[in-house]
């Protein structure tokens, strides 16, 4: 008999990424599907050593159960942190330990959204946030992003014409398209939201993973209590170890703080206890440093072997940061047929249709350069130019 499942689970679907990550699990693929920071690049004795200090001296006190909040001055160390990098008054109350950013994720939803409410996103999205969302049954509605940031045009139609519930938006070097906002699209955004009453669930995995150019203050300095922002370890330390924040004001944490306790009670306290001692026996700011190195090394190298090697008609964004650049054939082309084809010469990237609601996009493509070496890079876009010529030229 058919399992009668929630409402909610209707046209949730595994991930897509998830589905062609196992496609590229052969060894013999070079992949650039995957959005994974670089294991060689993982401070592992470091983490042995704070791992070993707690659990040894402190033992019976970091194995205990512990608040719902986390660990105070785990909190103390990332609100030092907004100061001392944005300048933004940050108070450790206003911020709550959840395992990932992606929890922060379900956890504001959880809160704010009632079946049919509607949210906005971008244009393409990071999928992790569309799952998420989607659970909770709201409408998504999108605005295109541009390479300064969101369409703030098709943003304020949007607003004009719906009853938008929250926005959500990944504002430094975004999933998947490696895009981040200026300083302009920043204000205009959060002045256009603080206008219409609209939350605005900022998503920040990547911020400091910046090699070149300025950094820029999150949208929360001007939106203030509209402002939700997320926060990630994973990228800057360890995904494994699980944990990132939500900072938000008092209102909007004292429901958080109800939603996750139902959900887990805490985040996991040894880890947190673990990664607390890590940063106070290591500068965080040194070891982010050496992986911005080593990360424009590799971005520069896939830019270079795509300038050389792509044809023209392909255009591609060149990222200040994060993980990824996003790419687009010309209009008739499809990505998913390339796929088909570059799977075949062992070299894959993930078709950009997945991160569009409707199917758009059908020409875009995302291609990760965080977790491959120079070597690798140089031979998959050669794999990689070869196919999108022979697909350019057959079709
Ligand atoms: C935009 C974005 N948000 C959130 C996450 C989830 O990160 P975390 O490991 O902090 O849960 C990711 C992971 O790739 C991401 O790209």
């Amino acid at each position: 008999m058919a399992i009668q499942f929630a409402d909610r689970m209707d046209g949730v679907e595994d991930s897509f990424i998830r589905e062609i990550l196992k496609v590229t699990e052969n060894p013999e693929i070079i992949s650039f599907a995957g959005g994974l920071p670089n294991p060689a690049l993982f401070p592992v004795e470091q983490v042995a050593v704070a791992a070993e200090k707690v659990i040894r001296e402190q033992g019976s006190c970091v194995l205990q159960y512990a608040t719902t909040e986390g660990y105070l001055p785990l909190r103390e160390y990332i609100a030092n942190r907004y100061q001392e990098k944005s300048g933004l008054e940050i108070d450790p109350s206003e911020i709550l330990i959840v395992n990932g950013s992606q929890q922060g994720i379900d956890l504001v939803s959880k809160i704010l959204l009632n079946k049919g409410d509607k949210v906005l996103i971008e244009e393409p999205g990071y999928l992790g946030a569309i799952q998420a969302i989607s659970l909770y049954q709201p409408q998504f509605l999108s605005a295109s992003l541009l390479n300064d940031g969101i369409d703030l045009q098709q943003v304020e139609r949007i607003l004009k014409n719906h009853s938008i519930k929250l926005m959500y938006s990944v504002p430094n070097f975004q999933n998947p398209a490696g895009i981040t906002y200026s300083r302009e699209k920043r204000t205009g955004l959060a002045n256009l939201l603080k206008v219409y009453g609209v939350h605005l669930l900022e998503d920040n995995p990547y911020g400091d993973l910046r090699f070149s150019g300025e950094n820029l203050p999150p949208i929360k300095s001007t939106l203030k209590e509209l402002g939700i922002l997320l926060g990630s370890f994973s990228k800057v330390t360890v995904p494994g170890i699980r944990l990132g924040w939500v900072c938000a004001d008092s209102e909007i944490m004292r429901k958080i703080k109800v939603v996750k306790q139902a959900a887990d009670l805490h985040s996991n306290y040894m880890a947190q206890r673990i990664l607390y001692q890590y940063l106070v026996d290591n500068d965080l700011d040194e070891h982010v440093s050496k992986i911005n190195q080593a990360y424009k090394k590799q971005k520069e190298c896939m830019v270079a072997c795509m300038e050389q090697s792509f044809p023209e008609s392909v255009t591609f964004t060149r990222p200040e940061g994060g993980m990824f650049l996003w790419g687009e054939l010309p209009e008739r082309f499809s990505t998913f047929e390339l796929f088909e084809k570059a799977i075949k010469k062992n070299v894959a990237f993930v078709p950009g249709r997945a991160f569009h609601l409707d199917g758009k996009g059908d020409n875009t493509f995302r291609l990760n350069f965080s977790n491959s070496n120079e070597e690798l890079i140089k031979k998959g876009i050669a794999c990689l130019a070869d196919v999108i010529k022979e697909y350019l030229a057959e079709k």
